[in-house]
């Protein structure tokens, strides 16, 4: 559930018209509802009430501030993945102890910048950096806390981009390597081993991997206790995903992951973490678009949007769909028809949707691209000179730009002229 809804026959984010926003900060601009990033981080403290927690949102989905700052007032964590989320979190006014930081090329630098304003765990991915670690923090006279992640080779059967979890990944160490590398690790200087970490993939849409990576990491830690460590922590990643297309079946819920969760880990005593970022941020947004021109084919009829692929790219990178509505609703009798909806870019990939039905729109109206809080804003470009656009963000029946559109003089003064021109 989200708060997207018509009221009077125009669409609102809470009680906010979408089309005052637009009139506002003029248009494409990302919007984001309060209530309902605070609803999908509550689902998910309901889903694992009682167990010892942590949730730490993915700032990678939707890193800002204002966002990262509305969730860390709830009580949660951040999972970064660089020095520069990590300062965002930080600025947000997130304490280190809630901030843990993933990643498989984490540098020495940001690890030195984590340690110094406090971490609550490393997780490292790799021998190479493990022994980094222990150098930059015994070098600093500190113990650095970790968990190190497990690739469990469990197929998440999504997106190829997006899966991790299988061997053939760049990611974490195989998991029939991990007692061995455990063991180098609790020898290291500097390293204080805390627990483990697995994450298989993104948009998951079925529970059975999750289990199945679990019990495979229940079973490991038994392993690993057994060997003489002190597992306390399991960080169990992000991944579980959301519903895209309103006419589809659900994906599970919150609540099912959390009874995954206690069923597969839920005797063994640790303090569990989970990095969801999708499910909290996806479907509390919405990509807001004009239609520039109604273009006539010979076979198809486009809706040429103010918006493009560099703005949310998730359509032309991974074949994405994103329900695309009216903000004025349509007439119950009114019979939709075929669009392709593209953007201005100068690339037949910049294409939103093919033959998606829409009610007959004209060149002015507004459109609402659904489930764009995630992965959206924070993987826009300027592609084409085009500035990277608005974040608004709704609170009831308030709003406010949490990102201002940069001008075009301030994106030409970022370059600098070489000295010689
Ligand atoms: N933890 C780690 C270590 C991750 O790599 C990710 C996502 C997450 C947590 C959060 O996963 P989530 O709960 O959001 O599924 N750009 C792609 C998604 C990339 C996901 C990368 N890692 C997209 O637009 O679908």
């Amino acid at each position: 559930m989200d708060h997207f809804l018509y009221r009077d026959g125009a669409l609102h984010a809470e009680d906010v018209a979408i089309a005052e926003i637009a009139a506002s900060v003029g248009t494409p601009f990302y919007v984001y509802s309060t209530a309902t990033l605070e609803r999908h981080y509550r689902l998910f403290e309901e889903a694992l009430s009682p167990l010892p927690h942590l949730i730490c949102f993915a700032m990678k989905s939707c890193g800002n501030l204002s966002v990262v700052k509305t969730l860390g007032a709830l009580g949660a964590g951040v999972d970064v993945v660089s020095i520069g989320e990590y300062l965002k979190a930080k600025a947000a006014g997130v304490p280190g102890e809630r901030i843990v930081f993933s990643g498989v090329g984490k540098t020495r630098e940001e690890m030195r910048v984590a340690l110094d304003g406090g971490i609550r765990q490393f997780n490292v991915e790799s021998e190479p950096e493990l022994f980094a670690l222990s150098e930059v923090a015994s070098s600093m006279g500190l113990s650095a806390p970790i968990t190190i992640r497990v690739n469990p080779d469990v197929d998440a059967k999504t997106h190829e981009k997006i899966a991790t979890g299988k061997k053939e990944n760049k990611f974490g160490i195989p998991i029939s390597r991990a007692r061995a590398v455990y063991a180098e690790a609790a020898k290291l200087n500097g390293i204080d081993v805390v627990g483990i970490d697995v994450h298989i993939g993104s948009q998951l849409v079925d529970l059975v991997p999750f289990e199945e990576a679990y019990l495979k990491v229940a079973d490991l830690t038994r392993q690993l206790r057994a060997d003489g460590h002190d597992i306390r922590r399991l960080d169990l990643g992000g991944g579980l995903g959301i519903p895209y297309e309103r006419s589809n079946a659900a994906p599970p819920l919150p609540l099912d992951y959390g009874a995954v969760i206690k069923r597969t880990v839920g005797d063994l005593g640790c303090e569990v973490e989970i990095e969801p970022g999708r499910l909290i941020s996806g479907n509390a947004g919405l990509m807001v678009s004009r239609v520039i021109y109604v273009k006539s084919g010979e076979e198809r009829d486009f809706l040429i949007l103010d918006a493009a692929m560099n703005d949310l790219i998730r359509p032309s990178m991974y074949g994405a769909h994103h329900d695309i509505v009216p903000v004025i609703e349509p007439a119950p009798a009114t019979l939709p028809q075929p669009y392709d909806i593209v953007g201005p870019v100068c690339e037949t990939g910049d294409t939103f949707a093919k033959q998606r039905a829409l009610p007959p729109m004209q060149a002015g109206d507004l459109v609402a691209f659904r489930s764009a809080g995630a992965y959206g804003a924070v993987m826009a470009s300027e592609y084409n000179m085009r500035p990277l656009i608005p974040e608004v963000m709704v609170n009831q029946d308030q709003f406010a730009v949490i990102r201002a559109r940069p001008t075009y003089d301030e994106m030409i003064n970022r370059d600098s002229m070489a000295p010689w021109l």
